[in-house]
């Protein structure tokens, strides 16, 4: 059998290193940190560690708002296409450190380009 992208990726040990490794990234970049500012980090990696979980085929605990809700305040404040490509781009630099292959992290990337409408609540 064909293992999901989870597996592949290394399971709920990588997901959550992936997600602490990813969340400095995005917080030392000027060009999206200020979107965080004020935001309980503590809550947000938890929150974005079972939404990954549950985009990669893992066990589905992810309770947090939907996409268009999660967002819509950040895109009242000038969200736009250019910060989730930063946000794709943090990603994929995190799992390339993480030594995930290629394959894999443009399947991540179009996991994430696939909610860029909802993210940007159009
Ligand atoms: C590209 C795909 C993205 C995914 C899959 C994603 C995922 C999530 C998730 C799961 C949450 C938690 C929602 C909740 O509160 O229940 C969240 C919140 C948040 N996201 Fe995203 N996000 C994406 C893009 C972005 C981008 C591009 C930015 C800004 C540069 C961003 C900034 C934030 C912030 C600041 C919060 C917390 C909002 C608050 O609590 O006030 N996200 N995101």
């Amino acid at each position: 059998m064909t293992k999901s992208l989870y597996e592949r990726l290394g399971g709920a040990d990588a997901v959550n290193a992936a997600v602490d490794i990813f969340y400095r990234k995005v917080l030392a970049d000027d060009r999206v940190n200020f979107f965080f500012e004020g935001v309980d980090m503590e809550k947000q990696i938890n929150k974005q560690k079972g939404f990954l979980t549950m985009v990669f085929g893992g066990p589905n605990h992810y309770s947090g708002q939907s996409m268009r809700d999660g967002h819509r305040h950040l895109v009242a404040r000038g969200l736009n296409d250019t910060h989730v490509d930063v946000i794709i781009a943090l990603l994929g630099g995190t799992l390339k450190e993480l030594g995930v292959q290629d394959a894999d992290i443009a399947e991540v990337a179009a996991i994430a380009n696939s909610v860029r409408d909802d993210v940007l609540d159009r």
